[in-house]
């Protein structure tokens, strides 16, 4: 099947399956010929096609190069299960280590999309990817991120100065921001925007065996555990909140200003320490521009 983003100048192709006993004879060829053939009619102005893949595909890096994609980012993510009877709060990091969060607007995530440094510092490589789902930092996309089941959060820098420097908007002195009371004098400000230094997007849903949620925490380099240990707390009461008292899956994803030893040792601290086995540890963001590769693209 495929998707667009980007307002229909990114294409994403993705779930292709064939049966076991009809692999090798061409079905996949032919159904991605007639994909092509569909984006080349039904969507004419699309300039980039996309696709993600995992550690599992990449002897095939070779075969992508040459049609002329070109990897993008890569995110190693982890597959947790999620038992409820096991789940606990984390221990106490002592109140000067509390890291206020707060819910993402539509309006907080366009300023941040549009505040060059800050955005470039959590998103390298000028793409989210979450959990497969790429997307260029553009306003058209945050509907696809804050809908019904899904959002974000955000943490700063440093609350004090942030703080001050904002005449007290967003928060602070350790104080937790409850999202409930997500008023208007907690957005993020042109001086706030500035001291983001985490942001996780989350996207969940029921299944007959069990809940998935996915957490995609984007930070800042050199960042303290403190505010993975918080968005993963507030990521967790979420959870709950969707799916009280069940069991399911959660998946965490990373780049690499966010340390695999953290994100362990928090799930470790919740009482989420079981992995599930033969799952994909890396997924692979490829993209090519398609007049570049012979395409007709309209204006
Ligand atoms: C990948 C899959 C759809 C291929 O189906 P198939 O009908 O056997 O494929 P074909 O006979 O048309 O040809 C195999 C081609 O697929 C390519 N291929 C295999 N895995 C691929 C992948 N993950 N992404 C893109 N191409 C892939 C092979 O390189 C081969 O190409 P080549 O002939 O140019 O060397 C099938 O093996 C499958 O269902 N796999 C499990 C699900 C999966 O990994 N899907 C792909 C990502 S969504």
């Amino acid at each position: 099947m495929t998707s667009t983003f980007d307002g229909g100048r990114t294409v994403l192709k993705r779930s292709g399956r064939v049966r076991d006993d009809y692999r090798g004879r061409g079905i996949f060829h032919t159904l991605e010929a007639e994909l092509d053939k569909h984006t080349l009619e039904h969507r004419p102005r699309a300039m980039y096609d996309v696709f993600a893949n995992t550690e599992k595909e990449e002897h095939l890096a070779d075969k992508f190069l040459d049609m002329g994609f070109k990897e993008i980012c890569r995110k190693d993510m982890y597959h947790m299960l999620l038992k409820f009877s096991c789940l606990r709060n984390a221990p106490a990091t002592g109140p000067n280590k509390r890291v206020p969060l707060r819910e993402v607007t539509r309006e907080d995530l366009k300023l941040l999309f549009n505040t060059e440094d800050t955005a470039r510092q959590l998103f390298p490589s000028g793409r989210l990817l979450n959990t497969y789902m790429p997307y260029r930092l553009l306003e058209t996309n945050i509907q696809y991120m804050l809908c019904e089941r899904g959002g974000a959060f955000v943490s700063l820098e440093d609350p004090d100065v942030a703080g001050k420097e904002s005449n007290g908007q967003i928060s602070t002195n350790g104080r937790d921001l409850n999202p409930s009371s997500n008023t208007p004098s907690q957005s993020l400000d042109a001086v706030s925007v500035k001291h983001v230094a985490m942001i996780s997007f989350y996207y969940c849903y029921p299944t007959p065996a069990g809940f998935l949620y996915y957490l995609d925490p984007y930070a800042r380099k050199g960042l303290s555990s403190a505010h993975f240990r918080a968005h993963l707390q507030k990521n967790l009461e979420t959870l709950q909140r969707y799916f009280p008292d069940q069991d399911g899956k959660l998946t965490v994803t990373h780049d690499l200003n966010i340390s695999a030893d953290d994100i362990i040792s928090c799930l470790r601290d919740h009482g989420i320490v079981d992995q599930m086995t033969d799952q994909e540890k890396t997924q692979i963001l490829y993209e090519r521009d398609r007049a570049l590769s012979g395409f007709r693209v309209e204006k």
